[in-house]
């Protein structure tokens, strides 16, 4: 069998944010609304560094307008929570994200719950995740948005395929589930309990891998022909003192059984930050409704 299409996200990430980019100079022209996205850094976690400043960046080429707070890694609890009060009260601020991981003395979960869910572009709010489970015009969390735009483009219409996810995070693996039984995949969500894993991964017509474990799904646990999405993206030693990305599916070997597969990088990672400013940009419009 030939080898597997391999899908180019950074490229369908260049393209959404072009039209987002569209989107956002019809409503400056139309309404004299900017979309403003405000991100939230506490610490100097060196990743989050990059994501922020990378985020902010592709926020203001998108025509947008965009706000960075950054807070010392022992800023309290209560200190973040009034800065997210008055995000949610700013009139000029459509859309916010508090980076992830915070720091041990303040409680995420806490922090998620007080965004206003209408600026929660991230989709992280239970208002959110509740409209998303029961079908409701949702916020939906850019990860599993950017994958699922990834399969559609790939496969057309996904209704009647078997997807199987592997990972139950609220971050991607549930509203990853969600998302695709949207779409009328008959859906299975693996993770590390799941018994026989590779025969499970072996029903999909779509295999989401989303579980942060370097080339963990192996060539045989892929159906002949499926549309592989890999959402990891883990640091690995390269050696000579390098580091180098790769993602949870053993790329090489995968690539000879799947019909088409995201590569790490270049695949779901440039689709996040596409997703959140196309969030920012449908939370502006419902904000103005
Ligand atoms: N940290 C890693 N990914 C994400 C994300 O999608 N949103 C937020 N808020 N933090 C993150």
């Amino acid at each position: 069998m030939s080898e597997a299409r391999i899908i180019d996200g950074k490229a369908f990430a260049e393209g959404l944010r072009a039209r987002v980019g569209e989107a956002v100079a019809g409503l400056v022209r139309a309404h004299g609304l900017t979309p403003g996205l405000a991100v939230v850094l506490v610490g100097e976690d060196p990743a989050s560094q990059v994501y922020v400043r990378n985020k902010a960046k592709q926020t203001r080429e998108a025509g947008m307008h965009s706000v960075e707070h950054r807070l010392s890694a022992d800023t309290s609890e209560a200190d973040l929570l009034a800065l997210v009060r008055a995000l949610n009260a700013d009139p000029a601020i459509h859309g916010i994200l508090v980076q992830l991981p915070l720091p041990a003395q303040i409680r995420a979960e806490t922090v998620i719950q007080t965004i206003d869910p209408a600026k929660d572009v991230d989709g992280f709010h239970v208002v959110n995740a509740g409209l998303l489970a029961t079908g409701q015009e949702a916020l939906v969390p850019c990860t599993p948005l950017g994958c699922l735009m990834l399969a559609r483009d790939t496969l057309g219409d996904l209704s009647g395929l078997e997807a199987v996810v592997v990972g139950r995070s609220n971050i991607v693996g549930k509203p990853m589930a969600q998302l695709l039984l949207k779409e009328s995949c008959t859906v299975t969500v693996a993770h590390s309990r799941t018994r026989d894993l590779p025969a499970v991964c072996r029903r999909a017509d779509l295999l989401i891998a989303a579980v942060g474990r370097p080339n963990m799904v192996k060539a045989d646990w892929i159906k002949p022909g499926a549309t592989v999405i890999d959402v990891g993206i883990n640091r690995v030693d390269a050696g000579e003192g390098k580091t180098r990305l790769t993602g949870d599916v053993d790329f090489e070997d995968a690539k000879a059984v799947a019909g088409a597969i995201t590569p790490v990088p270049g695949g779901v990672g440039p689709m996040t930050i596409a997703c959140l400013l196309r969030n920012t940009v449908v939370a502006a419009c419902r904000q103005r409704r």
